[in-house]
């Protein structure tokens, strides 16, 4: 018997301990690194060969405003579509790139973006540094022409050469200057709504309204897709919301006609901020989404068979919507880490 119970002990000491280990292999920041890692968020996944340091952090920040280094014509940044007075997103329907080109979707805002395990609507980028280098060429984003007429901008804008030595002791380049924007992006966090303070133990943040609704958004099933506290599962589902759906979505990446109109689960913290919505913006106001979840959707193939008709009143529509904007988090809109320097 007391051999067992010894037995028992270490095993639970080894668990303990590897608990322990992993916990300190993610979520340890090195010194001086300016984030806090929200109280109830996973640990902030950074890749190994892009460790986050204030000198990245900071230079990734002046290039992400900077439309001088960043676009061929001087005219526009990654700013320009996320924006920090929206969440980092912006109020288009469709964002709209250098020379006024039009993309085919909506611009998404960048909180929480580290822990996306795959990036953009259709989830076909795997890593922020990745999606930064796709943008910098995309026509209807940055429009450069190639990565060296991007790094010899760089070079000839004094400032940056010197930032570039301190944060990784090189010349300026494509490849690094992606790697410091996605340092600043990861840093992005937002965790401190109405919603957040209620869950820390604050029972006066939320209205009863706002509690009605949060009751509601687990008992008709948003929470299934939509889970906290980031509230997305980064899955792909139609959602059935459109009528028609113009483009592939997920199946452009996967080629699986299974995929079709199947988009990423996207996160609802400071959804209030955040209108037009769905990938293409096509609903202007919250109250257009609900409407349309609480009608079950189109009658499409691809529909996710957890959307179905709810029969909410318009009081329980209104409930969820106010719930909606308990996740606001004002702070993210004003936090100097994240502004313009
Ligand atoms: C012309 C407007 C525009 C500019 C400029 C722009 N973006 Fe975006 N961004 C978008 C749009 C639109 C999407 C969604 C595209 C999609 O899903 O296909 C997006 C998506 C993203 C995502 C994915 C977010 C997620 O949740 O998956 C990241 C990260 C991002 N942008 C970062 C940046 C950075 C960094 C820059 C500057 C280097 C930048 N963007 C410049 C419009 C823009
Ligand atoms: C089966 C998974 C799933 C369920 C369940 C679900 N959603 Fe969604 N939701 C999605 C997907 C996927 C999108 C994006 C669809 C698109 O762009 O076409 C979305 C989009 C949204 C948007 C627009 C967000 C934006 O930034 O554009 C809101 C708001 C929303 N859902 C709220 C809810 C609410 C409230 C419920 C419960 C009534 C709910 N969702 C249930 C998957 C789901």
């Amino acid at each position: 018997m007391p051999l067992v119970i010894r037995k028992r002990c270490l095993a639970l000491l080894a668990i303990l301990l590897a608990t322990l280990a992993c916990q300190e292999e993610h979520s340890l920041l090195p010194e001086g690194v300016p984030v806090d890692v929200p109280p109830g968020f996973p640990p902030l996944p950074v890749p190994e060969d892009n460790p986050l340091t204030p000198e990245r952090i900071e230079l990734g920040r002046h290039l992400f405003y900077d439309p001088e280094a960043l676009s061929p014509n001087g005219t526009i940044a990654c700013a320009s579509c996320h924006r920090q007075e929206r969440a980092f997103s912006d109020a288009l329907m469709l964002s709209i790139g250098i020379h006024g080109r039009k993309h085919w979707r909506s611009t998404l805002p960048l909180a929480n973006v580290a822990y996306a395990p795959h990036l953009l609507w259709d989830g076909s980028f795997a890593s922020i540094e990745q999606d930064v280098l796709a943008t910098l060429a995309a026509p209807t984003a940055l429009g450069w022409p190639d990565t060296a007429t991007f790094a010899d901008r760089l070079r000839q804008l004094p400032h940056y050469r010197e930032a570039f030595r301190r944060a990784f002791n090189a010349e300026p380049s494509a490849a690094l200057a992606a790697k410091a924007i996605a340092s600043f992006v990861r840093t992005i966090l937002s965790a401190s709504s109405p919603y957040d303070r209620f869950q820390r133990g604050d029972t006066t943040a939320l209205t009863p309204q706002q509690r009605h609704g949060l009751q509601l958004f687990f008992r008709v099933g948003c929470a299934e897709c939509h889970r906290p506290p980031l509230f997305t599962d980064y899955q792909f589902h139609c959602n059935g919301l459109l009528a028609h759906y113009w483009e592939p979505g997920r199946s452009a990446v996967t080629g699986r006609p299974a995929d079709f109109a199947r988009f990423r689960t996207p996160s609802l913290r400071n959804v209030g901020l955040t209108a037009p919505y769905l990938h293409d913006g096509s609903l202007g106001t919250l109250r257009e989404v609900l409407q349309r979840y609480n009608s079950g959707g189109y009658p499409i193939a691809a529909k996710d068979p957890r959307i179905r008709p709810l029969r909410l009143s318009n009081e329980d529509l209104a409930a969820l919507e106010a719930f909606l904007h308990s996740l606001t988090d004002s702070s993210l809109l004003h936090n100097p880490r994240y502004s313009r320097p």
